[in-house]
């Protein structure tokens, strides 16, 4: 099976594509990305990702270099092509802009250079509710990140350092800790229920904005779910009656252990059961939107 994807105006098999040893995103991690979910051939909550892109390319300084209609058009051929070629309905969309080749290696940051642009589309295979009924385990990590991580960095060594943590560990996930207080996943956000209402961590630089997460509040303000976005301690973490994890990779999973303590009884609890449903049916809703 040959993936398609996207390199700086052309559309190739995904093993043909390459870039320079020079190019900043590989001599500085010096480079922005997004991955967006792809349900039956259609884009998921392209417009948010695509702002959240700008926001983390604002954020190193560089422009967006495609107007939103071009990313699209660029990224719906993408799914496309690759549908031809695999067959894959379901899909996940890997996007990642660098600021591109630099001759000689110079920390100052130059305004000429053209950016790398690359896309792939990968077949995602879906797991059903009962699949992910089983939950995960996750343990706290201590934060070893840097203070901008409302930007989306290719620079992800921190978190994937933190989660090898937690495959050591045996488990699935881990929660970052900061002075206490607990602030997202490894790649993911975290929502907590007790005594019947949802929290998440307030937004601020030191997590992702995630576009899952908005997503899931905005489904409890339509359906009338309580929910804050307040601080929130590990301490307070292991006496919630539920916990979430949210991503665009997996949707909404339940936490059934945290720090090797059973939580909600060891199983995915009944809010967590709503939301599911209430997040299935968005997303197929839209999918099946004539305009997206
Ligand atoms: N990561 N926080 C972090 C640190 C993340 O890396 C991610 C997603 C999220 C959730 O954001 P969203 O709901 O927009 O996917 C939160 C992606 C999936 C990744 O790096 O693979």
């Amino acid at each position: 099976m040959s993936i398609i994807a996207y390199l700086n105006g052309k559309f190739i098999p995904a093993e043909e594509a390459s870039i320079s040893p020079l190019d900043r995103g590989m001599v500085f991690g010096d480079g922005v990305y997004e991955v967006i979910p792809v349900f039956n051939r259609k884009i998921l909550y392209l417009e948010e990702h695509l702002d959240r892109l700008n926001q983390s390319l604002q954020g190193i300084r560089m422009t967006l270099p495609h107007t939103h209609a071009e990313w699209k058009s660029l990224l719906t051929t993408l799914v496309e092509e690759n549908n031809l070629n695999h067959g894959g309905e379901h899909q996940w969309i890997y996007l990642q802009v660098t600021r591109g080749f630099q001759l000689v290696r110079d920390h100052q940051i130059p305004n000429n250079l053209t950016p790398t642009v690359f896309a792939i589309s990968y077949p995602k295979i879906l797991t059903s509710k009962e699949e992910q009924a089983q939950g995960i385990k996750v343990i706290a990590t201590t934060d070893i990140r840097w203070k901008y991580c409302y930007i989306k960095t290719t620079a992800r060594l921190a978190y994937t350092l933190m989660y090898q943590e937690a495959k050591d560990a045996g488990v699935d996930e881990a929660i970052i800790i900061n002075n206490g207080y607990a602030l997202e996943g490894t790649s993911s956000n975290f929502f907590m229920v007790r005594h019947g209402v949802i929290s998440t961590p307030p937004k601020g630089p030191l997590l992702l904005s995630g576009i899952t997460r908005d997503k899931i509040l905005a489904l409890a303000e339509k359906h009338k779910i309580p929910y804050r976005e307040n601080k929130i301690s590990e301490r307070e973490l292991l006496k919630a009656d539920e916990i979430w994890i949210t991503s665009s990779i997996r949707g909404i999973y339940p936490v059934v252990e945290f720090n090797g303590e059973p939580i909600s009884n060891g199983k995915a609890g009944p809010f967590w059961s709503k939301m599911w449903d209430y997040y299935a049916e968005d997303i197929t809703n839209l999918s099946l939107s004539v305009s997206n």
